[in-house]
């Protein structure tokens, strides 16, 4: 009671979010799903939502083949082949990023990461001591995903989306940061029809592998990415 016998006025949560740090706890999760499921798409509002870095291991990739780095030249190579690049030196840089104080103390969103099951069983042990919260798988079938991938833009420095619909402008700059919006190398239809043949042979036995352990969630990833960003929040929610 204040003098005068007024009533202190409640905490606005607005102000109390402020002043504390924001309300919603962190969440540690893996976004499985084939190329051109909305991954990166989607990782990005989860990451802002729960407030956790996006941890997207073709973002990592690609900044070292940009910095011209010996992994980035070598990664590059597979990468534009549409191969993948190998187990140990994957696990190696998750590693090194989960370890980082940001993703150690409030979580992470892992996007393209594990991609295999020798991958798989490296992050089991990197995470026994925080395991993650929910793997989920984003399921779009394959032929739409086809159409995603040979429409999808990107921008070169901030990564942003874009969709080309035969209207777009040339030179094409990014709304977000000014830089250049192009086709990704790796998005050719040789290269998108290899990352999906390896997405079945080596990245669909994760479906199994975390779904008899109890950790698979799936989630439609067809439908406007507002529905789909609603469809994965009340997943997590519903698994915390
Ligand atoms: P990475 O960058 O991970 O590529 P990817 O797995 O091929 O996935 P994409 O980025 O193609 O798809 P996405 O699901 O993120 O879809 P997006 O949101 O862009 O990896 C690249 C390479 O790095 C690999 O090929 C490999 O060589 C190497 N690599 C990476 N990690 C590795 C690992 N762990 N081990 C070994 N090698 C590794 O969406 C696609 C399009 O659809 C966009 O245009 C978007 O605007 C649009 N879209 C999104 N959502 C919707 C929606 N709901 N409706 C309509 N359109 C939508």
């Amino acid at each position: 009671m204040l003098p005068g016998g007024r009533r202190r006025p409640r905490a606005d949560s607005r102000f109390e979010e402020l002043r504390l740090g924001p309300l919603i706890p962190g969440a540690r999760l893996i976004i499985l799903g084939r190329q051109g499921a909305g991954k990166g798409t989607q990782c990005v509002r989860l990451s802002r939502h729960y407030v956790v870095p996006h941890i997207s291991t073709g973002d990592m990739l690609r900044a070292a083949a940009r910095e011209g780095t010996p992994l980035g030249v070598e990664a590059k190579k597979i990468m534009d082949a549409g191969g993948l690049v190998g187990d140990d030196i994957m696990i190696g840089l998750v590693e090194e990023r989960l370890a980082k104080p940001d993703a150690d103390s409030r979580g992470y969103i892992l996007d393209g990461f594990p991609r295999t099951v020798a991958q798989a069983e490296a992050l089991d042990e990197i995470t026994a001591p925080k395991p993650i919260n929910v793997v989920i798988d984003l399921d779009v079938p394959r032929e739409i995903v086809l159409e995603r991938i040979s429409s999808r833009r990107v921008c070169r420095d901030c990564g942003t989306n874009y969709t080309a619909d035969g209207q777009e402008p040339s030179p094409w700059i990014c709304d977000v940061c000014g830089g250049d919006v192009q086709q990704r190398a790796d998005d050719t239809p040789e290269a998108v029809n290899r990352r999906l043949d390896l997405y079945e042979s080596q990245t669909a036995p994760l479906i199994e592998y975390y779904s008899s352990r109890g950790a698979l969630a799936v989630v439609n990833g067809v439908g406007h990415p507002d529905n789909v960003f609603q469809r994965l929040t009340d997943t997590v929610e519903s698994r915390r």
